[in-house]
């Protein structure tokens, strides 16, 4: 199938570009390169040996939508394109529904125009909001606390209108719940721009020494050890996951919500003490406050995912620190100057 990507050159969607090619997809990539790099893209073609077509644009531009479709008539979409810093969410929330709402909707008219039925959509677990209870499964209320997560819940309900208005059309909506990693061959990663707000990248930028001291937001909550706790996902997983959804949209019936996790929590401390191991040495942090708006604990029930896609995630938090580490000590500065090539 030819699949339309957007947002392919950030981290998940240079990721799931590789898997999707190694699959004998063909892929056409839209991206405006706000947060995703054309170097990662050049890496992705190397290491999948495989060329594609990229459209540098906004996924809120329906000329260059239209065109798109016009040109390359894929056969389902794949929608990365969007904003994702919580944080920032809250600062500039007009941002965030005009890119994530405004531009899922000019996606779907573009997709209705051109008889392009089939949707894959990068959703995410904050739609939950805070626990009512632990594993989040999907049929857990959807109070998000957030205007990132509104957005995400937001275009959730838009699918599922959309799907109703035709009988022909379906789309599935991912819930990932922490990605983290990278490709093993350390080619492609996370390379966030400016200070990391995530976890991983900061203590991978903390190894590699660009980060003085990983701060531990805060020790005091009602877990294991204290720190926050968290279903971290291997990318990789991740990516295989889009590429089962791709392959059994057909069918499915309308729009479904499927959570992408491992079905298991770690704690910060737990994530750091894998990552030291994999290290050999111990990394500098301290122990600040909490972080506003963090939750202490959540993980996914991912049993429905791993039903309707015959999928589950394999990697385990030594492959996620592994390849994590992989990817920074071969590029330090991340895609720029000093990467290694
Ligand atoms: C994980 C844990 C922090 C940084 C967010 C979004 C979510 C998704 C993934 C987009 C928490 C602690 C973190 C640090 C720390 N993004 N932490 N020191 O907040 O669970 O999820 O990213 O889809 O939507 O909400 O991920 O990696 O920021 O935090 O102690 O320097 O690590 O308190 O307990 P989070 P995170």
């Amino acid at each position: 199938m030819k699949i339309l990507v957007t947002g392919g050159a950030g981290y998940i969607g240079s990721h799931t570009l590789v898997v999707l090619l190694a699959a004998g997809h063909d892929v056409v990539v839209l991206d405006n390169f706000s947060n995703g790099s054309r170097e990662a893209l050049r890496r992705v073609q190397q290491l999948s040996n495989r060329d594609f077509n990229v459209v540098e644009g906004d996924v809120r531009d329906r000329s260059i939508l239209d065109r798109l479709f016009a040109d390359h008539e894929p056969a389902a979409v794949v929608h990365f394109a969007g904003l994702k810093a919580v944080g920032e969410s809250v600062e500039d929330p007009l941002s965030y529904y005009d890119v994530n709402v405004g531009g899922s909707m000019r996606l779907l008219e573009a997709m209705s125009k051109a008889s392009c039925k089939r949707i894959v959509f990068s959703s995410s677990a904050t739609v939950y909001g805070t626990p009512e209870y632990l594993p989040y499964d999907e049929d857990h209320p959807t109070r998000p606390v957030n205007p990132y997560g509104r957005t995400k819940l937001a275009v959730e309900e838009l699918l599922g209108d959309w799907c109703a208005a035709s009988p022909s059309r379906c789309a599935i909506s991912l819930r990932y719940f922490n990605p983290v990693g990278a490709h093993p061959s350390g080619r492609i990663g996370e390379d966030p721009k400016g200070i990391p707000n995530n976890l991983m990248p900061y203590i991978a930028q903390t190894a590699v020494g660009r980060r003085e001291r990983l701060q531990i937001f805060g020790d005091d909550y009602d877990t294991r050890d204290g720190t926050g706790e968290r279903d971290y996902i291997h990318v990789i997983d991740l990516a295989e996951a889009h590429v089962a959804a791709l392959e059994r949209l057909e069918n499915m019936s309308a729009h479904t919500a499927l959570n992408i996790g491992t079905g298991s929590g770690m704690t910060v401390k737990e994530l750091i003490g894998c990552f030291e191991n994999i290290l050999g040495r111990k990394l500098p942090t301290s122990i600040a406050p909490r972080r506003e708006g963090d939750l202490p604990s959540f993980y996914a029930n991912p049993s429905r995912a791993n039903e309707a896609l015959d999928w589950k995630a394999r990697r385990s938090p030594e492959d996620m620190c592994r390849d994590s580490w992989t990817w920074q000590s071969r590029n330090p500065e991340g895609f720029g100057p000093t990467a290694i090539d």
